[in-house]
């Protein structure tokens, strides 16, 4: 019932039964005329009407800087709008000026994510991580043990590039976690391998020398985590490459083992 202009449906029916008894059935003219405007309504919408669409929902999910920093992550409902957000983030910048967003690459429905430390100058320049001299080794590893970059996805602790590649502050990975947490969320990966002790201990957060944290497989945010030695350092000294071969491929079997699909 319409309560404010005391109409119900049966009303309504009774109203139309009415009509039809004085005045005929519907002509086939009206019929047209009614599917050519109803059919105006919901025809497919045109090229520049579809991108207006999405504009205006993509404009509904920029997260409101009104919110706190994690209920604007978890605004962030896909790996680009999460994207977007982590261009204008300040927090994520280092005391390096100028430098680009390096957000991550590969396949976001990856079940295997790669996680290093932060980029480089290579990467600061394409905006893409590993892609320098470490990143070159990293994809011969890859393919030892049968996967691209397309099958899996690669992130750092840092989103930005510090000055002198140092290695990431206490204070610059705090400010980056958050951001990369929400990016695993979205991810899913089933299995996070981390390449180095920053990646490893940061994720864990236990400060542990790289030969204890290797070699098991920790429970991470619904996934299974482990760790192994950055590319760059068996780029410094080939005495690595021994436990990096064994981690590996403990992790292609893991990977096998648990199903995961590129
Ligand atoms: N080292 C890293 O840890 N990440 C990169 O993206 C490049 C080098």
């Amino acid at each position: 019932m319409n309560e404010d202009q005391g109409i119900s449906i049966d009303d309504i029916i009774e109203f139309i039964k009415n009509e039809q008894e004085i005045y005929g059935p519907f002509s086939a003219s009206i019929t047209k005329e009614l599917n050519e405007s109803l059919s105006e309504v919901i025809r497919d919408p045109q090229p520049g009407e579809e991108s207006q669409k999405k504009d205006s929902s993509s404009e509904e999910n920029i997260p409101n800087p009104e919110m706190s920093l994690n209920d604007q992550l978890q605004a962030c409902k896909s790996i680009e709008e999460l994207r977007s957000f982590c261009e204008k983030a300040e927090e994520l910048k280092t005391d390096l000026e100028g430098t680009n967003l390096v957000f991550g690459v590969g396949n976001p429905r990856a079940d295997l994510m790669l996680i290093g430390e932060a980029p480089g100058e290579q990467e600061d320049i394409q905006g893409e991580p590993f892609v320098g001299a470490a990143g070159q080794l990293l994809n011969k590893i890859l393919a030892a043990i049968n996967f691209t970059r397309d099958d899996i996805y690669i992130a750092n602790i840092l989103k930005h590039r510090p000055p002198g590649n140092r290695n990431p502050d206490p204070d610059e990975r705090e400010r980056s976690l958050p951001y990369l947490l929400r990016q695993i969320e979205l991810i899913q990966p089933k299995i996070i391998l981390c390449l180095g002790k920053v990646s490893g201990t940061t994720l864990l957060n236990r400060d542990e020398a790289l030969k204890n944290l290797r070699g098991k497989f920790y429970p991470f945010h619904n996934t299974e985590l482990t760790v192994t030695y950055h590319p760059a350092a068996l780029l410094r000294n080939a005495k690595w490459k021994r436990p990096v071969w064994e981690d590996v491929q403990t992790v292609r079997k893991r990977y096998d083992e648990l199903g995961c699909k590129p």
